[in-house]
């Protein structure tokens, strides 16, 4: 992937793990309205994302993709134009093989046109999905996104490119192929989806389905760097089966690795405890960092992950999550979080939820609500740098 296509991790709206197929017109301009008057437009969630079953189940007779004039009655070149005269950009979703997973025309064989047609309604995002592509092998893979990567980056202005393709590896008992493929997808795209779907609204086992994207998530962060994100799926924000310190949760361990921010919900009607978590701007700075790296597991017990991550300015990230079913304290010692030789050294610490700074020495005490993420950015005072600052 090339730095400048997409330098930093993509926020917006998809309306898949929401509404699934039952999609329309007034669906996304209902969103990008309520995207503006809550405040999440200024925020930085930028972009509108259609998936699956937006055409019609046959092409034109010049062979492209047409959308379903009864979901979209004004066409898609008209979404776009309404999303752009409201500062959004416009993303779409199509699938490498021969078909959608839901059943729509795939583009294997019609990547160029594909491609062209897409730019030419104003769309500069493409999602392309791995169902039916025969046969299903990881070299079968490497052939289609690469092919399709020769194609975009041969574009005056590329689409951004979001490949699902580790997503149909993931799932092995053998991850060996899914390791191959991670490493092809970071050159040939800007995103990745590489786990299976987060859960959809009707799917009871939200909290469960965000921990095991986190579990894929953080054995790939040596492939994400600005350019590149490795994607653990959609935002769930109004799924009902998710306590409020777990949808607080699902965001800050997102917005620490750097993931892209995606919802997928109904935004005119979330609340506004819903729209302050995800308009948080510590948290958003954080997944937005120039450096574009990901946090990093230090450690991990029945009960605790402890994530760290360098930021652009040298000042380290911590990140604890409890797992447990009881509030717990925990404390992590300055070391532990990336500061050699910190002994007696004071450093500031801020909370990224509540924007408190306070000065510690040697180690934080972290008090976590049970399934709750505390998020901190660690700033060493002079003379006592990180051991871990980024040299490039
Ligand atoms: C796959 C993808 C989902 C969604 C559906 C659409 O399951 O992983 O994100 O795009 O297909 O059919």
């Amino acid at each position: 992937a090339s730095k400048s296509v997409l330098p930093t991790p993509s926020m917006g709206f998809n309306n898949w793990a929401r509404f699934e197929c039952a999609l329309n017109e007034s669906l996304f301009t209902a969103t990008a309205d309520a995207m503006v008057s809550k405040g999440l437009l200024a925020a930085g969630y930028n972009r509108l994302n259609i998936d699956d079953c937006w055409p019609l189940h046959s092409r034109a007779s010049n062979g492209s993709l047409q959308w379903d004039p009864e979901k979209f009655p004004h066409g898609l070149p008209w979404l776009g134009q309404y999303l752009k005269d409201r500062g959004f950009n416009f993303g779409i979703y199509s699938d490498a093989g021969n078909s959608t997973c839901g059943g729509y025309p795939g583009s294997l064989g019609y990547e160029e046109i594909d491609a062209e047609t897409f730019k030419s309604w104003g769309i500069d995002y493409l999602k392309l999905d791995g169902c039916y592509v025969d046969p299903s092998t990881e070299a079968r893979y490497k052939q289609i996104y690469g092919h399709w990567h020769q194609i975009l980056s041969a574009m005056s202005e590329p689409l951004i490119f979001s490949e699902s393709a580790p997503a149909y590896f993931s799932g092995e008992d053998n991850l060996t192929d899914w390791y191959t493929v991670m490493d092809w997808v970071p050159k040939y795209g800007e995103l990745a989806r590489h786990s299976d779907d987060i859960a959809t609204f009707d799917d009871p086992d939200a909290w469960s389905s965000i921990l095991t994207n986190y579990g894929y998530e953080v054995l790939l962060a040596r492939h994400q760097a600005a350019g590149y994100f490795n994607d653990p799926d959609f935002l769930i924000v109004d799924h009902g089966n998710l306590t409020l310190d777990e949808k607080k949760s699902h965001f800050a361990l997102w917005a620490s690795f750097g993931a892209p921010l995606i919802i997928s919900a109904w935004i005119p009607g979330l609340e506004a405890e819903e729209i302050e978590y995800l308009t948080n701007k510590n948290l958003i700075e954080v997944d937005q960092d120039a450096l574009g790296l990901q946090a990093t597991l230090v450690s991990q017990d029945g009960t605790w992950d402890v994530l760290t991550r360098s930021l652009a300015n040298g000042d380290r990230l911590l990140t604890v999550l409890n797992r447990g079913a009881e509030e717990g304290t925990l404390n992590v010692s300055m070391v532990r979080a990336g500061y050699a030789d910190s002994q007696g050294q004071e450093f500031e610490v801020k909370d990224l939820w509540t924007g408190d700074v306070s000065t510690v020495t040697d180690e934080i005490e972290v008090t976590v609500p049970s399934h709750g993420t505390k998020v901190f950015i660690i700033s060493a005072s002079e003379g006592c740098e990180s051991s871990l600052v980024p040299t490039g």
